[in-house]
């Protein structure tokens, strides 16, 4: 008998699959995670479901990564995060894979940016440059070495400048 012991799948994220995509964050991040600056901008909104993916494994869900629109001056992007995946499947490229479809589907969306508070060692090589120190102001203090995007739109750069916050 034949059986594939790791059968993975990434799908768009859809309500169900809320409570297993809580479980995730809270393992990855831990209770602190509402407060950081970036999940502040959650709060102010809801993630965009069409441009969320999750991992599932057999069936269970081990992997998320969601997208809220925003206005970051006046580029009208995406916000990539959280992104997680269970400690079980890490250093798979699963991660990778996730930001790769998810900034895939902005751009097929028309998204003018990807944009993220991260660790520019891992998402670098994504993609992702540095947006200039301090041309964003968040809702909340984020280190500016860490304010990284995926430019769209051709002058992204230059227009990357004053608040950041979800729009519709
Ligand atoms: C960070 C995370 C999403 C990576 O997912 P993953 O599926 O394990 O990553 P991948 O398999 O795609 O990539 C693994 C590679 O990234 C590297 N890596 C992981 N985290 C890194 C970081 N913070 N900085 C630099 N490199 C990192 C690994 O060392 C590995 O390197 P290798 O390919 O040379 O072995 C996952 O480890 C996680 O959920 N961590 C906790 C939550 C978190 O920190 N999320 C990111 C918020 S910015």
């Amino acid at each position: 008998m034949l059986m594939y012991k790791h059968d993975l799948v990434y799908l768009t994220e859809e309500a169900s699959h809320d409570a297993a995509i809580e479980l995730i964050n809270e393992e990855a991040f831990g209770p602190g995670r509402h407060t950081r600056a970036a999940a502040r901008i959650r709060e102010q909104g809801p993630h965009d479901l069409s441009l969320s993916f999750i991992c599932a494994d057999d069936g269970e869900t081990i992997a998320s990564v969601r997208m809220t629109p925003v206005l970051a001056g006046t580029v009208r992007g995406h916000l990539l995060g959280p992104l997680a995946v269970r400690p079980s499947h890490k250093n798979r490229g699963i991660g990778r894979e996730l930001v790769r479809i998810a900034v895939e589907a902005a751009r097929r969306k028309g998204s003018e940016a990807v944009i993220l508070v991260g660790d520019p060692p891992y998402y670098c090589p994504l993609g992702f440059e540095k947006v200039a120190y301090g041309a964003l102001i968040f809702p909340g203090p984020v280190d500016p070495g860490r304010v990284l995007v995926v430019p769209i739109a051709e002058d992204t750069h230059a227009r990357l400048k004053g608040k950041i916050a979800w729009r519709r």
